[in-house]
């Protein structure tokens, strides 16, 4: 794993010793912390104003003017924990501190989140900043806010998960022109290599002769060959998870052309593929019980005389023909070819994340990505694990009444249905024509729509790539099949 003062390792020690104590206070518990003060410092905190208001800090000096402690404002319901703290590690000077609260440690979950939240603060994407730049920022992360591991909290696990949502942010907010469908894979083959996971692409005209025509077809126009990502781990007789991202490296939207300002933020599109490696980096770091297979089709949108128009017919791996109704709703194409291959080896469950459709963002924002699940249990265990991790995701239909939408008017169905109602949920019933195998009954399938972008910064949060619902997924599966 890569070291240096942009890793998240670098924002922790073990070493206590000469750690500044950081007190989280609550609007309720202010005055009986206040209480425990000595005069002096009391009447400091009041010429302070400090209240506890949620993201504030105040400093603590000892005779000599050094630090003594900090109190940090937290609300009273801190369930956002993991952003309140990085909001306060944000708010403090350089130096190396560890949390001290009033009523004994943290439990594991809290300390979890605030380690997390301390991590987080820490993440700059400088990759493309000139020397200058760069070396004015690393003269800043040699001051480092340094955080002792509370002891109640699993570093391992905690680690894993920053460094995996280091990875999906960098991996989005990489350029296109940097990362492409041969840039994604080998992105892929380097997350496989070190948990020792099997990795196979098959690139350009070997997709047609190997059965996948929908993402050849998407992908045929680029000047980079489009592919499929399939990586497998674990044990062969456990339960099968299959993973499918969408890996639209850039989406121009093809010939029926995006605007300039909605084809601003397309080297996002690969997110879906983004996150679902980031989560099978998790799922391997944990050695969960599974028999994982990750399936990425890696395409760019892109136009030359090759490229697939309106009213096309494409055919598919599972022999549905798509009619395609618009060249921009490319990802549930080749969603199509990877989620018929996901079900041939009757998985326990597949989960697909993509970057699916503006509509969806419409619904919900761009901060909540929306689920669809064609089971109960399933939906509900996701659900309940994303408000435990406070990291949101909220359930949409599969409303079978609208199903008829995706029929096509020549071809077996259409990529882009008349009329722009409910394009989330057909987006999602266009897909679950393909979970549904030749024969018999569809696995238990969950299909996350989102964002996988920050529109603005917030501490822990820059305006850029994000892993929208990783730690959700992680902590359901953790949950099923943790070891
Ligand atoms: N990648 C886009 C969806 C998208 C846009 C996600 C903006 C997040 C933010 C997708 O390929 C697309 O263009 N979908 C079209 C589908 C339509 C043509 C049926 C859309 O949502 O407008
Ligand atoms: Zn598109
Ligand atoms: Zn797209």
């Amino acid at each position: 794993m890569k070291k240096g003062a942009n890793m998240p390792g670098h924002y922790f020690t073990s070493k206590a010793a000469a750690a500044i104590p950081v007190v989280p206070v609550t609007p309720e518990s202010l005055s009986g912390w206040r209480g425990g003060l000595d005069a002096r410092q009391r009447a400091w905190v009041d010429a302070n104003g400090f209240r506890a208001k949620p993201g504030s800090v105040c400093l603590l000096f000892d005779d000599h003017g050094a630090i003594a402690s900090v109190a940090t404002g937290f609300p009273d319901d801190d369930g956002s924990a993991i952003w309140d703290w990085a909001t306060t590690a944000k708010a403090l000077p350089p130096g190396v501190y560890k949390i001290a609260p009033d009523g004994g440690p943290l439990d594991k979950d809290r300390a979890e989140q605030a380690a997390l939240g301390w991590g987080l603060h820490g993440y700059v994407f400088d990759r493309y900043r000139s020397g200058t730049d760069k070396k004015k920022k690393s003269a800043k992360a040699a001051d480092a806010r340094i955080l002792v591991w509370p002891n109640t909290a699993d570093a391992a696990f905690v680690l894993s998960t920053l460094h995996a949502i280091w990875l999906v942010r960098d991996l989005i907010n990489t350029p296109a022109s940097d990362m492409g469908p041969a840039q994604l894979a080998a992105a892929a083959k380097a997350v496989a290599k070190q948990r020792k996971a099997t990795i196979s692409v098959t690139v350009g005209n070997a997709l047609l002769e190997q059965g996948y025509p929908a993402i050849h077809a998407v992908g045929r126009a680029s000047a980079q060959a489009p592919r499929l990502i399939d990586m497998t781990w674990g044990k062969k007789g456990a339960p099968r998870v299959t993973l499918v991202g969408k890996g639209v490296c850039f989406d121009t939207g093809g010939l029926d052309l995006k605007s300039s300002s909605g084809m601003k933020l397309m080297k996002k599109d690969m997110g879906g593929a983004a996150l679902v490696l980031g989560l099978a980096a998790m799922i391997m770091d944990a050695g969960l019980a599974v028999r994982l297979r990750v399936l990425i089709p890696a395409v760019e949108n892109s136009i030359d005389g090759s490229a697939m128009r309106p009213l096309d017919v494409v055919p598919t791996r599972k022999g549905l023909t798509i009619e395609i109704g618009n060249t921009d709703a490319e990802g549930r194409v080749i969603l199509a070819d990877a989620l018929a291959e996901a079900v041939t080896d009757a998985p326990e469950l597949i989960i697909d994340c993509a970057t699916l459709t503006g509509a969806a963002r419409v619904a919900l924002g761009t901060e909540v990505p929306a689920l669809f699940c064609n089971d109960d249990e399933m939906a509900a265990g996701i659900l309940a694990n994303s408000a435990m991790v406070s990291d949101p995701l909220w359930r949409l239909p599969l409303w079978q009444g609208y199903k008829s939408q995706v029929d096509g008017k020549v071809a077996d169905v259409t990529n882009a249905p008349e009329g722009s109602f409910g394009g989330a949920i057909t987006a999602a019933l266009f897909l679950e024509r393909f979970v549904q195998p030749k024969t018999g009954e569809a696995p238990p399938w969950a299909h996350i729509d989102m964002m996988a972008w920050n529109t603005a910064s917030r501490a822990g949060r820059p305006e850029g790539g994000e892993a929208m619902g990783m730690r959700a997924l992680f902590a359901y599966l953790a949950e099923r099949f943790g070891a």
